[in-house]
């Protein structure tokens, strides 16, 4: 029999595949699909200090072979995320869920991380220094070293869970980054965000989306992602989890060999929401496939 477990900073998955952030509410909606028991783990709707409506509409914007989106952080604050969703997550969900953290200030995201070290269900913080949607944040901190590095140090010191940094793509030196972010205390990296991108309605001659741009997704980032990766694990010693375009087991597999140590699915969860438990299903026959006895194994194997 083959073993799927992997290792996050001490976090044990089952398997490495992980629903990403902002393509799965808080996680107890799909319970109404199937045992959402079988992830690995679950990454929650960004969360912010204060209740957030998010951008006007139209925010989504179809592409081939992927989709552009302008959310601008829809969630109900970090107060709600922890008095309502995560007790509904933890009725149906008994493994330790991966918050994730946004934020317009160093503050903010001190403030968010420090509330939500104190909850047992939350087994790591995802820290967003990559969302493309907001002014004033989110994106802003993950496209310089310092600004990323002072987040990761402010964060780490009101948490003792493992501190991953989501980092955005749409910058020269994503390895320069993931640098700053280990020498400032981070224990884990998280990559890639969407790409920032825009479509144009042919009628109206203006911007599909309301906020204009919006963060492109799905299968056809699959190789920028792959890339990042690759070059995030020659920059750092500390774990990956990769993501971008992810829709089959053999996806999961190549993330590995590039350096991740699990692996997010999302906007193929908007496509089939039965994506993550199908990939789960497979993961045993492409590892019988390619030899794979043992995904913790192959972690980096390509380099
Ligand atoms: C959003 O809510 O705008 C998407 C979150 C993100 O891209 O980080």
């Amino acid at each position: 029999m083959v073993n799927t477990r992997v290792n996050l900073s001490g976090l044990p998955l089952d398997n490495p595949v992980i629903p990403a952030s902002g393509t799965f509410g808080f996680g107890y909606e799909f319970a109404e699909l199937y045992d959402i028991n079988v992830l690995g783990s679950i990454a929650l709707k960004g969360t912010t200090r204060e209740p957030r409506f998010g951008n006007p509409l139209p925010r989504i914007a179809e592409c081939s072979d992927g989709l552009i989106n302008s959310v601008g952080l829809q969630n109900p604050g970090v107060n709600a995320v922890i008095d309502e969703e995560l007790p509904k997550l933890a009725r149906v969900f008994h493994k330790p869920a991966i918050a994730n953290i946004s934020g317009f200030s160093i503050e903010d995201y001190a403030y968010c991380a420090e509330r939500l070290d104190a909850d047992d269900r939350v087994g790591l913080l995802e820290i967003n220094v990559s969302c493309p949607n907001v002014h004033n944040g989110g994106m802003s901190f993950g496209t310089d070293p310092a600004s990323a590095a002072a987040v990761t140090r402010a964060v780490k010191a009101v948490t003792k869970k493992p501190v991953y940094m989501k980092l955005t793509p749409n910058v020269t030196d994503i390895a320069a980054i993931a640098k700053a972010c280990e020498d400032a205390g981070a224990d884990g990296i998280s990559l890639i965000n969407t790409l920032l991108g825009m479509r144009i309605d042919l009628k109206k001659r203006a911007p599909v989306i309301a906020n204009k741009m919006g963060g492109f997704s799905g299968r056809a980032i699959l190789p920028v992602a792959l890339r990042m990766v690759w070059q995030v694990y020659e920059a750092v010693d500390i774990p990956i989890i990769g993501m971008g375009g992810v829709a089959s087991a053999e996806d999961v597999i190549e993330m590995l060999l590039a350096g991740a140590t699990a692996v997010q699915v999302g906007a193929e969860n908007l496509v089939n929401p039965w994506a993550c438990p199908r990939i789960i299903a497979a993961l045993p026959d492409a590892m019988a496939k390619y030899g794979i006895d043992k995904l913790e194994d192959i972690i980096g194997g390509a380099h």
